[in-house]
């Protein structure tokens, strides 16, 4: 059984997400996904959330390729997550390439392909533009 640990916000889903937990369920059995905390987003990330933690982890819980949601709380627990849920590869988006090596002394690392042209802060910008355009009532 390889189990897979992937992090991130996953606030309102969309299909750049859902590329890359299907590539990160592909490296093995078992797809784990830290999903940040309201706290933690707002508190570290200065990033707000349309859809809260709970809402969130339901989601992504429904997903066939998602076997277990845990909560990301801060920046220094991957070491330990690895260590706890026996982690044989820890898979991110490109846009983090480089940033987790130091986890390469106990798992696999992988960076896998961001999906182009599509991101949460995107599909906010869009929705606010469209409530904004005089077409829309
Ligand atoms: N991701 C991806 N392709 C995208 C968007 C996200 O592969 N187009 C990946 C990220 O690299 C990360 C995971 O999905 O591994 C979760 O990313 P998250 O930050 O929650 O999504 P974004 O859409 O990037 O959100 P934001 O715009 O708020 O940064």
């Amino acid at each position: 059984m390889k189990r897979i640990l992937t992090y991130g916000t996953y606030d309102l889903l969309h299909y750049g997400h859902i590329n890359l937990l299907k590539r990160a369920k592909s490296l093995g059995d078992y797809l784990i996904v830290a999903i940040s905390t309201d706290e933690f987003n707002k508190n570290m990330k200065n990033k707000v959330c349309i859809q809260t933690y709970e809402e969130r982890k339901t989601i992504l819980e429904s997903l066939r390729f998602v076997d277990l949601v845990i909560p990301e709380e801060n920046w220094e627990q991957k070491i330990e997550d690895v260590k706890l849920y026996k982690i044989d590869t820890f898979c991110m988006g490109s846009d983090w390439e480089g940033k987790f090596d130091f986890l390469k002394n106990y798992c696999n690392v992988v960076y896998l392909p961001r999906t182009e042209g599509i991101s949460t802060t995107q599909r906010k910008g869009r929705i606010v533009q469209m409530f904004d355009s005089p077409n829309i009532g």
